[in-house]
């Protein structure tokens, strides 16, 4: 699911930089299904060039559960069990998680806990934090908040604006999410409690 860009949907349909693995070719998943709350967004493209089911459906505050219901019966449809939201930028309801009870994963550009919610890029460099990055979790009835499955740094450098370290963060973002993703369809990960391990991260 996305509602904006899809630079991380891209990276993650295209095939994998050598070295690494990838969803498509490494695990036992695969992409087959889109939803979007913004009909039209550059997105979009992406998930059709890779031809995936597609469904578009403006949202509104009103509209978010009618929204949500047709995700789900679209999703079930095609056979999907795990969730990726890609810069998807509203919160999913309890409803939704149980509909997807094997998870539903979330890339966030910050540290997490630190700087949850929107625009957390700025918000890190505005603190002045020396360092930050992105993080892959799962996604829990709260705001950033699921267990975390895998974090990578990014130092903040003296003459970074929040828009060079945006850029930053973006380009791990792209190589965090697939090789978490292929770990997690791997069944890589255990729980510890709230911990989320994996040999990897
Ligand atoms: C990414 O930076 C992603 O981490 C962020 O939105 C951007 C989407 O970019 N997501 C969130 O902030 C979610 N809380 P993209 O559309 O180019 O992938």
């Amino acid at each position: 699911m996305a509602s904006g860009r899809g630079s991380n949907l891209a990276a993650l349909l295209s095939p994998p930089p050598p070295g690494s693995t990838f969803p498509q070719r490494t695990s036992p998943g695969r992409f087959v299904a889109f939803a979007t709350d913004k009909p039209g967004c550059p997105a979009l493209a992406h998930a059709r060039a890779s031809d995936l089911a597609i469904l578009e459906f403006p949202v509104t505050r009103a509209t978010k559960p009618e929204f949500e219901k047709k995700v789900i019966t679209h999703f079930l449809n095609h056979g999907v069990e795990i969730v990726v939201l890609c810069g998807y930028m509203r919160l999913v309801s309890p409803e939704f998680l149980r509909a997807f009870p094997k998870g539903v994963l979330n890339i966030h550009p910050s540290l997490l806990p630190a700087f949850p919610g929107l625009d957390a890029q700025r918000q890190a460099f505005d603190y002045g934090v020396k360092i930050t990055g992105c993080t892959v979790h799962l996604v829990d009835d709260g705001l950033d908040s699921g267990p975390i499955l895998a974090q990578a740094a990014v130092p903040v450098a003296h003459d970074d604006t929040a828009d060079s370290l945006a850029a930053k963060i973006l380009a791990e973002e792209h190589k965090l999410y697939g090789q978490t993703i292929s770990d997690f369809c791997c069944g890589r990960f255990q729980s510890q409690g709230r911990r989320r391990i994996s040999p990897n991260h």
